[in-house]
């Protein structure tokens, strides 16, 4: 029977714990939301960096690539994108390749590497996600963005809703039942999430609508996965 275990933030990464399994990078607010939707929309790939600088760097050497993402939830100077999944329309990204940085989420892609298959999560493709993990076969770890480092209940309860779209017998740590537990209590995630952290940091930055695009469930059954420092869609490299 299939294993599924959660990671609560970047943090608590361990090779150990990733190898040969399959891996579903969670980072409703706003990360993982921006690239399924980016690849949705016809971008061709994302080049996942840790810091600006590098993104400027490559643009240098590569002025035909989009500069995405953001730093405490913010645009960063000299970029093309901001990291709100509304700027990435298939007029602005079709058949064009992203270079990305965010505080949480390219981190957590990032040091995933030791996976056997690293698929990219939000609710957006919720279902579609835990549809390919399961087919995959193999013990899954769902990997929580996090906020800074710390506990983030927008990624878990995510992870909560891609267990309930699923029948197929899994065998869940505590740690993934509580997740699962906490979405059967709390279907509406809007209100679940009103007086979180990272929710409340959007509100007041007036990313309202943001926040109702990420918190909308299975608006695509695409699932991309990360490879080489690449986003893409499977089946691409
Ligand atoms: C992150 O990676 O930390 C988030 O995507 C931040 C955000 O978009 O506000």
């Amino acid at each position: 029977m299939i294993h599924c275990d959660l990671i609560i933030s970047h943090e608590y990464i361990k090779d150990e714990d990733l190898a040969g399994k399959t891996v579903v990078v969670i980072d409703t607010l706003r990360a993982t939301s921006v690239l399924t939707t980016a690849l949705a929309n016809g971008a061709s790939q994302v080049q996942c960096v840790s810091e600006p600088e590098e993104a400027l760097a490559l643009k240098v050497k590569r002025p035909d690539r989009l500069l995405g993402g953001e730093r405490n939830s913010l645009a960063i100077a000299g970029f093309d994108f901001s990291n709100s999944p509304l700027e990435y329309t298939k007029e602005a990204v079709k058949g064009r390749t992203r270079i990305m940085t965010t505080s949480n989420g390219t981190k957590t892609l990032l040091k995933a590497t030791a996976a056997q298959d690293v698929l990219i999560g939000c609710l957006l493709n919720a279902r579609a996600v835990m549809e390919r993990a399961i087919s995959l076969d193999r013990d899954i770890v769902f990997i929580n963005a996090g906020t800074a480092g710390r506990f983030s209940l927008d990624d878990y309860i995510t992870a909560g809703a891609m267990l309930g779209t699923t029948n197929t017998q899994v065998e869940l740590s505590d740690i993934a039942r509580g997740a699962l537990l906490l979405y059967q209590a709390h279907p509406d995630i809007h209100s679940a999430l009103t007086n979180c952290r990272h929710y409340r940091r959007l509100q007041d930055l007036g990313l309202t609508a943001d926040l109702d695009y990420c918190l909308t469930k299975d608006r695509f059954d695409l699932v991309p996965i990360f490879q080489d420092g690449l986003v893409t869609r499977p089946n691409q490299l």
